[in-house]
């Protein structure tokens, strides 16, 4: 394990510096989910996995940006799944971006998931990393490392909300959930990228991230593998929740490794909020 989050952070701090440098066009492609790709997309998903190919405890990666699983080692005894380069539509208006990694035993199921680690490249770098609990390190430019900052721990209830998807699709029940919150006081806090969103959930200690099902997209539009599960295993283990609007999420499978499901992850006020609203719904 060690050995994973020893190349997330080399690859970690090579992404950051292709995000100041490299060209933050459009190319002419999309990826399996149908998302029109960035160069940079491509270029993040590059450096990781040159980063994981000599990992010897990786037995396979697959990501966000690849059709198809890529096979490292068949000994290791660890699967990841990774998004290289998540909030890429944000790369052009130099918002905060991130990677997520979701680190998975046997298969990638949400049961499996044994750890994982997102980064931020916002005005600083800072990296989580959900293993026995939930720690938060920052990147010191000067020296390369990672210094450790604290633990992160979600309170009761938060005072923020990030409501997720096109308004115009939302259903009637999530419509009434989400004015219901913002009447009794939540602040909208949403940037279009899950990462600093659900960062910025994280360390202020609760609210809610929502990516609802959508009248245009039934199984909403967040993918299990690289950005669903790897949250949810970081918000329950820092004492909040991660639901699909009835069940928890790492009770999910896959159909298929670009599969998406409706989520949401919060502290346990938001998230009974969210259970009631959906109770008997959808
Ligand atoms: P990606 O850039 O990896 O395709 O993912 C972006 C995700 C997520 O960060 C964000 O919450 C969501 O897409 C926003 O999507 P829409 O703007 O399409 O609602
Ligand atoms: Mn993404
Ligand atoms: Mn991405």
């Amino acid at each position: 394990m060690t050995e994973i989050i020893n190349a997330i952070k080399k690859a970690a701090i090579k992404i950051n510096e292709a995000i100041k440098y490299e060209d933050t066009s459009k190319i002419n492609s999309t990826n399996s989910s149908g998302d029109e790709q960035v160069k940079l997309d491509v270029i993040s998903d590059e450096i990781i996995e040159k980063e994981f190919s000599t990992v010897s405890s990786i037995c396979e990666i697959i990501s966000e940006e690849k059709d198809s699983i890529v096979k490292i080692n068949p000994a290791g005894k660890y699967l990841v799944a990774y998004d290289p380069l998540d909030g890429s539509s944000l790369i052009d208006v130099n918002l905060s971006v991130g990677s997520i990694f979701g680190i998975y035993k046997n298969s990638f199921d949400g049961e499996n998931i044994v750890a994982s680690v997102y980064v931020v490249y916002g005005p600083r770098v800072e990296m989580v990393i959900a293993r026995d609990n939930v720690e938060l390190f920052k990147l010191d430019e000067k020296t390369g490392e990672f210094t450790y900052q604290k633990e992160l721990r979600l309170k009761e209830k938060g005072k923020v909300l990030a409501p997720g998807g096109t308004q115009k699709e939302w259903l009637a029940h999530h419509k009434n959930l989400i004015e219901s919150l913002f009447k009794e006081g939540y602040r909208l806090r949403y940037s279009g990228g899950m990462v600093p969103d659900l960062h910025q959930i994280l360390l202020k200690g609760g609210g809610l991230f929502a990516y609802p099902a959508t009248h245009d997209k039934q199984k909403g539009k967040l993918r299990m593998l690289f950005e669903v599960f790897p949250f949810a295993y970081t918000y329950k283990l820092a004492g909040g929740l991660a639901i699909d609007g009835h069940n928890d999420l790492l009770a999910l499978r896959p159909d298929f490794l670009h599969d998406t499901t409706p989520c949401f992850f919060g502290s346990d006020y938001e998230i009974k909020k969210v259970l009631q609203a959906y109770h008997n719904k959808g």
